[in-house]
């Protein structure tokens, strides 16, 4: 038989507390017209002292595993993706294991936004080959810890939160295509300069808050607009789909004017396009599963439906993949 690699749960998990826009009002000099105009965005989800990237992520892997009917003996392999990790070493994704009683081997991925589509070609390539039978898939961010809230171009784009899935070998097609791809000449367009290696954090640093995101967000917007229809056409191609089967395109939720464009220059409507970056934000590698969980459980997907999830962001990278859904819809679940 041809192995493919199916997703047989979902599940999210957002931190209770929630900043809105008018909140933003009080720190830095904007208004909740202008982040409503630019960006789609109402609120977000902020998390609490004390609380990590790891624990969103373990509580976002046990309802997708409990949907999934699945044990920790049955995952063979964990990846975390995440740009917000709880520490340089040990990975987050080591910590979720611990949390979530995992056996299995586990390791972060850090391609910023895009994280989640990658660890998604990741899992399916282990299952298709047949070196694991099942495999957890987490995008988690506590992403407003590395935001600078005397910046409001960056402070009032993002959000925390956590998307999981639990992929498994199946005879059926499920993930039937994933394009991936990274131009890493574009490194300083999205960028926190100060913390890693190449430059541990100076006192002149922080005056500076050059350990918090930098973004130039037009080049940003330009580049995702560019690369994302191209992505997705590919992807749709590779797997011998046209746009018109498509049910759902899941972006990346960064902005409303970016998803708005993608979907003009894919000559797509909001019937097919999904967004809840209204109450999120961008949660960067959560922002797809997260969006993907939603869709489920709100019970806008059935099986059969043709997907299309499609990620951008910092490195620069990239990826689209296109997934027939399998999962019956939760009010049909046993
Ligand atoms: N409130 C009020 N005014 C603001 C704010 C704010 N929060 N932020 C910026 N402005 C001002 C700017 O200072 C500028 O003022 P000026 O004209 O006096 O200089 C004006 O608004 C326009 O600024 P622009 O940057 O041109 O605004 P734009 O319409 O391009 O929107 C935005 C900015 C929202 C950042 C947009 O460029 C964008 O969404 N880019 C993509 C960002 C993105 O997707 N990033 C995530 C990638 S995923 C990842 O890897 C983490």
């Amino acid at each position: 038989m041809t192995r493919h690699a199916t997703i047989i749960g979902t599940g999210s998990y957002l931190p209770e507390t929630v900043m809105t826009n008018k909140d933003f009002e009080r720190i830095v000099e904007t208004s909740d017209e202008w982040i409503v105009s630019r960006t789609g965005i109402s609120s977000r989800h902020v998390v609490a002292e004390g609380e990590t990237t790891s624990d969103l992520a373990a509580r976002a892997a046990q309802i997708a595993m409990d949907r999934a009917g699945v044990t920790a003996e049955d995952i063979d392999m964990l990846f975390v993706g995440t740009t917000s990790p709880d520490h340089i070493m040990p990975s987050t994704a080591c910590g979720t294991q611990a949390k979530l009683g995992l056996k299995c081997p586990a390791v972060d991925l850090m391609a910023a936004c895009s994280s989640w589509i990658y660890g998604l070609q990741c899992a399916a390539g282990l299952i298709e080959s047949g070196r694991a039978d099942t495999v957890l898939v987490i995008g988690a961010e506590a992403l407003t810890r590395l935001l600078d809230f005397t910046d409001r171009s960056t402070c009032v784009l993002f959000g925390d939160g956590a998307g999981a899935v639990v992929l498994q070998a199946s005879e059926s097609r499920g993930v039937e295509s994933v394009v991936l791809g990274a131009d890493g000449s574009g490194g300083e367009q999205l960028i926190i300069p100060a913390g890693g290696a190449a430059h541990p954090v100076t006192t002149a640093d922080i005056e500076a808050h050059d350990q918090f995101v930098k973004m130039n967000g037009s080049e940003v917007f330009k580049f995702a607009v560019r690369v994302i229809p191209r992505a997705t056409k590919e992807a749709l191609a590779k797997s011998g789909h046209e746009l018109s089967e498509l049910r759902w395109l899941i972006p990346h939720q960064a902005n409303q004017r970016i998803i708005a464009t993608i979907e003009e220059r894919l000559g797509l409507d909001d019937e097919h396009v999904y967004m809840n970056l209204a109450t999120t934000g961008n949660t960067s590698a959560a922002s797809i599963p997260l969006a993907l969980d939603d869709l489920y459980t709100s019970g806008r997907l059935a099986p059969g439906d043709l997907l299309a999830l499609v990620g951008f962001g910092a490195g620069l990278t990239w990826g689209a993949a296109v997934v027939r859904w399998t999962m019956a819809a939760p009010n049909r679940e046993a």
